[in-house]
This record gives C-alpha cells, structure tokens and sequence, in this order.
C-alpha cells in the first residue's frame, strides 16, 4: 500500500492545506493519507495567536472530511513532548511495516527541511512529496537534500496559492471575512468555540479610532510584524498589541486629544506627534503597562538611538507591510527579508531622505537624525 502522511499545526486548517493533500494523493496515486495535526510544535517559537493543540485536530476532522481515503489522526497531539516528524515517521512504519511511506509537504517547510531534527532520519523511513507554491523556487534546496541524502524528492504538479495561517489567523482577529481562505464548517468552528479572538479589547475600540484605511495598515502592519518577530525572537503578544496599537491616534484631533488629556509638547515635528500621543493613548485607553510596547509606538516614526528588538520590528513592519506602494519598497522588502538589521537601517535612510525633501511641510526630528547617526555608526564599527 502507499500511504501518505501530511503533518502541520493546521492553525486553523486551511482550503490549501486540502489541496495540497487532495492533490498529492491523486498524482502519486496514494492508497490513503493520513492527516497528522502536531501538538507543541518544535518549529513554532511562541505561542502567540495559537489555538490549542486538540480544536487543531477537530478542524482537522471537519476540512478533511469529504475527502475518501483522507484520514486525521490524534497520534502527535496524546504524545507528550514536541512532535519531532522523525518520531512520528517511525511510528508509523512500525504501523505499517511493509507500506511504502510518503511525507507530503508544502514548499515552504521543504525550504527549511535541512534544518529540522534528523532529516536523515525523515528520509530512511519515506520520500518526500512536495507541493511548491507559483513564483517559489525550490530547485536549490531539492538539489541540496539530494547531495546530501542521495534522496530525491518528488515535486506535486499542483502549484498552490500563497496563504499565511498566521494572516488568517489576524484576519480572525480583526474581524475580517475569511471565507476565501476556510472551509465554511472550520469557519463555524471557530465561531462556536470563539478561537482567535484573544485581542478583542484592543480591536472593537480600535475599530471606532481609526480610519477604514488605517484599520486596514493596521492589519497587515500586525501580520508583517509577527513574521519579523517570529524570525528574529520576539514575543509574539507584545509584537501584536504594539503593531495594532502604532497609528491608534492617527485620527484624533488635537481637540480630542486635549480631552483625553494629552498635551504635545512644542517641540515635537507633526509627522511624529502621533506616535507620541499613540504611546500615551495606548497607556492611558488600552491599559499597556509595558514600556517596550510603548516605546515601540512611541519610537515608531522618528526611530531613536539604541532602539529594542520590538521597537525596530515595529518599525520596519510600519514601513514595509503588504500594502505600502512608495517607491523602493520593494528594495526595503527584499532588504529585511535577507538581513533584518540592514534591512532596518535602510528603512530609516529611505524615511529620512523622503522627510528631507518634503522638508517644509514636515521637519525631520532632531531624533531622526541622531538615530540615523547611531546606526551609521554602529554598522562602521562592525
Ligand atoms: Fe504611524
Ligand atoms: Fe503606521
């Protein structure tokens, strides 16, 4: 028999997901998969946004369910510890000790398979299924698993959409359609058992302070964010308040301001007044304690010397998340993405620069300037 395994945190569960395994089984005429939800999964380095481990499997249960021959199975979510793929694997071949194994993987996970625990190990109990995503190339890294374990892997002819679980899962959080994305019964799921909606607090007063544009930089600032925090170790609760919270005051007037006690000292350039007034806002209407949320909002146009981890995610999301169309994003983007902290100092020379020819109508921060120096300075000396 040829029995595909298709592991993943499916949190949430979704339509690619199906495809991808759907897909798979048809091309390589696998006689069933088995669907494996994980329970702590050892690649995920935070909590954050996460539904727990068991309503995984139950979405699980209800996406896959149509599906003949499609099987979900609670084997890594009742094993204590995290879910190493090669244990799994192992479990299964003493299941079935005389099927031919396939692990069925999205592109992405394939990228970083080198770096999971004993890829050796995955590869003498299966071969690899891979499904790759339009505009994504996987050819080094096929050639790479191939010199090292003299395994090729087999590549699914199907080319899925680009679908972040963890935009999906802001989406959630924000209140915004998913259907795209969810199987309408994972959808009602979710609804009945109130997943993603951890952050309710802050977004249903959110939604009344800003701008139907600004709600939505909002969005993909936080979604950005928590990619930039996942990949350079941030925590994952705070990155998500202080992105939703960055622009908070955008729409306020001073007058509001005023009310809600604020006063903007004189010397402070407008384009930056309203992170000033976002950290005090922050503070004073949505209870943060935390002084690096408040220094991220705080910090989060004019950039300061010696910034933190948060401070520096905060900004570059802000400066590079999905929807931003200026000129030489797409350089920004391409800069973080091969080196965060180059990335970032190109962020603040591009908002310089743009600040200095609009000089008029809004001055550079004097803390702009010295921030900018302080970077300079510090990639010199490295
Ligand atoms: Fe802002
Ligand atoms: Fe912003």
């Amino acid at each position: 028999m040829k029995i595909g395994i298709f592991g993943g945190a499916f949190d949430p569960v979704h339509k690619e997901h199906v495809n991808i395994c759907v897909w798979a089984k048809r091309q390589f005429d696998l006689d069933k998969v088995i669907v494996i939800p994980s329970g702590v999964s050892p690649h995920k380095s935070s909590v954050g946004l996460t539904a727990d481990a068991h309503h995984g499997l139950e979405m699980a249960k209800i996406a896959f369910s149509a599906h003949e021959g499609v099987t979900v199975s609670d084997y890594e979510i009742k094993k204590p510890g995290p879910s190493y793929t090669y244990l799994t694997l192992r479990h299964f071949r003493q299941l079935y000790p005389n099927d031919k194994l396939f692990f069925i993987m999205g592109g992405d996970s394939f990228a970083g398979f080198l770096s999971w625990k004993k890829p050796g190990a995955i590869l003498s109990e299966c071969s690899l299924i891979v499904c790759g995503r339009e505009g994504f190339d996987l050819s080094d890294a096929a050639q790479e698993v191939e010199e090292r374990f003299g395994k090729r892997a087999l590549f699914c002819s199907y080319r899925g959409k680009k679908v972040s679980s963890t935009a999906i899962k802001v989406f959630l959080e924000f209140g915004v359609d998913v259907s795209e994305y969810l199987d309408e019964g994972v959808l009602r799921y979710i609804k009945r058992h109130n997943l993603y909606s951890n952050y309710r607090f802050y977004i249903d007063r959110l939604k009344r302070m800003l701008s139907e544009k600004r709600y939505v930089h909002t969005i993909f600032t936080v979604i950005k964010a928590l990619e930039l925090a996942r990949r350079v170790g941030c925590d994952l609760k705070k990155t998500f308040i202080a992105a939703a919270l960055h622009d908070c005051t955008k729409k306020l007037s001073d007058e509001k301001l005023r009310e809600l006690g604020f006063v903007l000292a004189v010397d402070v350039p407008e384009a930056a007044a309203h992170s000033v007034s976002g950290s005090f806002i922050a503070r004073t209407i949505f209870k943060v304690k935390d002084r690096d949320i408040l220094n991220s909002i705080r910090y989060h146009t004019t950039g300061r010397p010696g910034m933190s981890l948060l401070e520096k995610v905060i900004y570059v999301a802000d400066c590079i998340e999905e929807t931003r169309n200026y000129e030489g994003v797409e350089e920004l983007r391409k800069a973080v993405e091969e080196d965060f902290e180059k990335g970032f100092l190109m962020c603040m020379e591009l908002t310089m620069n743009q600040l200095m020819e609009d000089d008029c109508k809004r001055p550079v921060s004097d803390l702009t300037f010295k921030a900018f120096e302080y970077y300079k300075e510090l990639e010199r000396k490295a």
